[in-house]
């Protein structure tokens, strides 16, 4: 293997370095590139562009592989929580007793909002997108830590508890208020979350009675959320974090990143597919036609992935996951059938095979949420609840380092030449 690329510019040649990853993926080292030749490469979308180097999460497209911090995510699944996972992605090794004891307690003591926040809530119209209020509302809790406005970047366990547990009560109050329901605040003897769901469904005056399999199910999605190493909304949270603004900030950009559709709320377009499929009586075949068709506006939501050319394996852990749920739970839903013809009939469709489409961790997830009685438009947020250990941790990755630039990419200009001002009266 090379340790070296060669490059041919105008009859120079320069070598350029080879960077080896831990799992051997190679990269040629660019940084020098433009003081050197003064070219600058140019790669739309990012698809082949690293952007950094992270030990948090390894993924393998090809295979179909995906690892926090080297542990695979069949074995967390199996085996561990979302809390346990959290402490994994952020602190790089799996938390001792005591170690995980103290990052429960940090959490729960930090769960409740500052009172005044209550405040925030009540200006949003009952229309507003639960996704909206969060990215606001993890900003706006900046604002109740001086230490923060300062620029201090101290304080990192204390903070990081904070957002991960109080983003979930962020959720659950935005959520009541969407529905005209009084706010539920949490109950200290309540796991991660359970207490979530305590939040989302209990009256003030009738405890919602939560059911083993349900928190399972939902802390399961939470902890296959919980990183996915540099997609857009991670790579949005880095960058923010590259100009130094604080944790908070970076946080809710990443929300509004993961809120569009080809992104976190894939979930929610899934099931507004599945339900628009069911609605017009068709069985998926007319949906898989115009979802080949590139000028019906269509796409087979939940299916397709940037760096995944094989299964996800987050959508066989989900699938299975889904399955055991609605027999658990007693339910038979009429999505379900739709969405399993629809994987059936693109995994033989020459379309999505050369193209080397799969079901993506959104194609189910969205039909265990539908049976836990989550309602649709708090998907993508429980997406974002599930992917803030991830995104803090890629957070503390760019502020630890202590020879850290600000990302700014640069650009191959095509807009005007040289043109001059022309005065309005002469402007035709
Ligand atoms: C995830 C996604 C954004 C990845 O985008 P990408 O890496 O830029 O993939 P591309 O757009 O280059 O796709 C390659 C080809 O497959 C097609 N394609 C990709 N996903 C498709 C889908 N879900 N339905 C139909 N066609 C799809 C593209 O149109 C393109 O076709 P072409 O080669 O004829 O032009 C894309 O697959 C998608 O939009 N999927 C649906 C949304 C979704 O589920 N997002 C959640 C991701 S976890």
């Amino acid at each position: 293997m090379s340790n070296q690329a060669k490059l041919e510019l105008d009859g120079k040649t320069y070598n350029l370095p080879v960077v080896s990853g831990t799992e051997d993926e190679k990269a040629v080292d660019v940084s020098a590139l433009r003081a050197t030749t003064g070219y600058i490469t140019l790669d739309e979308g990012y698809g082949n562009t690293g952007a950094c180097q992270s030990k948090i999460t390894f993924i393998d497209g090809e295979k179909g592989i995906l690892r926090y911090r080297g542990i695979p995510i069949e074995e967390l699944a199996d085996k561990s929580s979302f809390i346990e996972s959290a402490y994994l992605i952020i602190y790089g090794h799996l938390p001792t007793s005591a170690e995980l004891n103290t990052f429960s307690d940090l959490l729960t003591s930090n769960q409740n909002l500052h009172e005044d926040m209550k405040y925030h809530f009540e200006s949003f119209p009952s229309s507003s997108h639960p996704m909206a209020i969060l990215s606001a509302m993890i900003n706006a809790a900046s604002c109740y830590y001086p230490d923060l406005m300062q620029g201090d970047r101290g304080h990192f366990d204390e903070h990081a508890a904070r957002l991960i547990s109080q983003v979930r009560t962020i959720a659950a109050f935005s959520y009541r208020k969407s529905v005209g329901k009084p706010i539920i605040y949490p109950k200290n003897n309540y796991k991660f979350t359970a207490n979530f769901l305590h939040m989302l469904f209990s009256d003030p005056y009738d405890d919602y009675e939560i059911k083993p399999e349900v928190a399972r199910a939902l802390d399961l999605i939470f902890l296959l959320h919980a990183d996915h190493e540099q997609n857009c909304s991670t790579s949005t949270v880095r960058m923010v974090a590259s100009s130094q603004a604080n944790m908070y900030a970076s946080c809710s950009a990443g929300v509004c990143a993961l809120w569009g559709p080809l992104h976190g709320g894939a979930n929610q377009a899934v099931v507004e597919m599945l339900k628009e499929i069911h609605a017009s009586g068709d069985d998926g075949s007319k949906f898989i036609t115009a979802a080949k068709d590139k000028t019906s506006g269509k796409k087979l939501m939940g299916f397709g992935h940037r760096v995944y050319k094989n299964h996800d394996p987050r959508a066989k852990i989900i699938k299975k996951a889904c399955d055991e749920v609605l027999v658990a739970l007693k339910i038979d839903d009429p999505l379900l059938n739709i969405a399993i013809k629809l994987e059936e009939a693109a995994l033989k469709d020459s379309y999505f095979v050369e193209r080397k489409l799969y079901p993506n961790v959104d194609f189910y997830s969205g039909i265990i949420m539908r049976a836990l009685s989550i309602p649709v438009e708090m998907f993508t947020v429980l997406f974002a609840i599930g992917r803030m250990p991830g995104w803090i941790a890629n957070y503390k990755e760019i502020a630890d380092d202590p020879k850290g630039r600000i990302c700014r990419p640069r650009q191959v200009y095509v807009g005007q030449p040289l043109n001059a001002y022309v005065p309005i009266s002469k402007r035709k």
